[in-house]
């Protein structure tokens, strides 16, 4: 009941946005979105009954636990880099009520309370994990280096962004995942592509790059928030590879692609980085979750997009942020033809073209 009152209003979404989305660079078809997120949303529904099954498993509790110190460690280890001492931990725990109406739920951990063994908790690993299954867009390319900080020389507010891919038939990490993670720039450019509405050097590669997961299914980047561009609201692509090959010069090459996905950021926070420098100097139109072609807010409750996170400094957003989510995934699932490349990065350059990932 709840996926079908989904699919209308992502129908309704789908014929509004129609014009919005005719902007040079992404334009999606009327019926591409309804299948997308029909998709999306019945993936969603799958995922959340497999993770019923983990709420009283103790390897998800053990899992949760790990996840729990490491977070708690590399926000420490984070703010010594940088010199905070003004450090205020945390936390706002997520709860099941919450969940339910996540759009305006607080994703927002940072807070003037300590509680060490609390920090970055979730209720339990199911209140958390929830699976984004979204279209890979124009701006792919293929062949980007493996490298935990892709940052380059991009200006913005600083991100440890944290992945951790859980199996829904397990409950356990999915290792050895290669993920491929690619945004915008502050100013809404994506790096290599040179196209009507993304103007940048094809010899860029800033804000692109891939991490294996570990054992707990966990990889990172250390990357910024991402800027907005026109159709769009703000977002994060991730797709991750699997039975894939590592080449000697830090590149991957055959496997499948068993997930494809969009992180969305909570319109408070996006607010708050926008009206920092240099995002306050984006001239293109801003769309806000509600608005956007993907439309996040259609979503039910099977389906959160949205990382949590603190500030490193809760005074100073732009010191940084720590943000993670947990995704679940059916790892056997396999979307190679859904993959399609703007193009491939040769060391030097990308190399245009635009095919699936057979004879790359
Ligand atoms: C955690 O979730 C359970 C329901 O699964 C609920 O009964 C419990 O009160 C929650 N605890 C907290 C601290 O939110
Ligand atoms: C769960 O969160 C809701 C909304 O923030 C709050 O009203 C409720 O008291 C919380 N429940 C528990 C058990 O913590
Ligand atoms: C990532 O690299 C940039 C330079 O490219 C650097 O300024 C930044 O400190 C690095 N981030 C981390 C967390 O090491
Ligand atoms: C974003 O990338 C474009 C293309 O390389 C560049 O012109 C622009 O200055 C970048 N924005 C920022 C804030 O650096
Ligand atoms: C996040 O929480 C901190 C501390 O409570 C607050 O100062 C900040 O404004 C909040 N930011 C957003 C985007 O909600
Ligand atoms: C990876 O390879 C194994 C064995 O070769 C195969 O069973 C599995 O389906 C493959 N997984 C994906 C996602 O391609
Ligand atoms: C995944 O799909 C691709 C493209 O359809 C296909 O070539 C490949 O054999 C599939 N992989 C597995 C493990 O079935
Ligand atoms: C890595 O090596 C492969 C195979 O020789 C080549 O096709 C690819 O362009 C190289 N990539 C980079 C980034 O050097």
């Amino acid at each position: 009941m709840v996926y079908i009152t989904n699919f209308v209003a992502a129908l309704a979404t789908a014929s509004i946005v129609g014009t919005a989305v005719a902007h040079p660079g992404e334009s999606h078809s009327h019926a591409q979105v309804r299948r997308d997120i029909e998709k999306r949303d019945y993936f969603a529904a799958q995922a959340k009954r497999g993770l019923e099954a983990c709420s009283n498993s103790i390897k998800a509790r053990e899992l949760d636990a790990r996840a729990i110190s490491r977070r708690t460690a590399k926000a420490e280890k984070l703010r010594a880099a940088r010199g905070i001492s003004n450090t205020k931990p945390v936390l706002a725990r997520r709860n099941l009520t919450a969940l339910e109406d996540f759009e305006t739920h607080n994703h927002n951990l940072t807070s003037t309370y300590t509680a060490e063994m609390e920090l970055f908790s979730s209720n339990g690993s199911t209140s958390c994990i929830l699976t984004p299954e979204v279209t890979i867009g124009p701006y792919n390319i293929h062949g980007e280096l493996i490298r935990s900080n892709i940052t380059e020389d991009q200006d913005g507010v600083p991100v440890h962004l944290e992945f951790q891919f859980v199996d829904i038939n397990t409950c356990e990490g999915v290792q050895d995942m290669m993920l491929d993670v690619w945004a915008a720039n502050a100013t809404g450019v994506y790096s290599g592509v040179d196209i009507s509405g993304n103007a940048a050097p094809l010899n860029t590669k800033f804000l692109r790059g891939l991490q294996a997961t570990d054992s707990d299914g966990v990889a990172s980047f250390d990357t910024i928030f991402p800027g907005h561009y026109a159709g769009r609201a703000i977002h994060q692509h991730v797709i991750s590879h699997y039975n894939y090959t590592i080449l000697p010069n830090n590149t991957i090459v055959g496997g499948d692609i068993n997930h494809i996905g969009q992180l969305f950021f909570d319109e408070a926070l996006r607010t708050a980085v926008e009206a920092t420098y240099p995002y306050n100097t984006n001239t293109q139109a801003v769309v806000s979750n509600d608005d956007d072609q993907w439309a996040p807010s259609q979503a039910d409750n099977n389906y959160d997009p949205f990382p949590d996170f603190v500030y490193l400094d809760a005074e100073d957003i732009t010191q940084g942020l720590l943000m993670w989510i947990s995704v679940a995934i059916d790892p056997t699932a396999n979307y190679t033809s859904e993959a399609v490349f703007a193009g491939s990065w040769n060391g030097e350059t990308t190399i245009e073209h635009t095919n699936d990932l057979e004879g790359v």
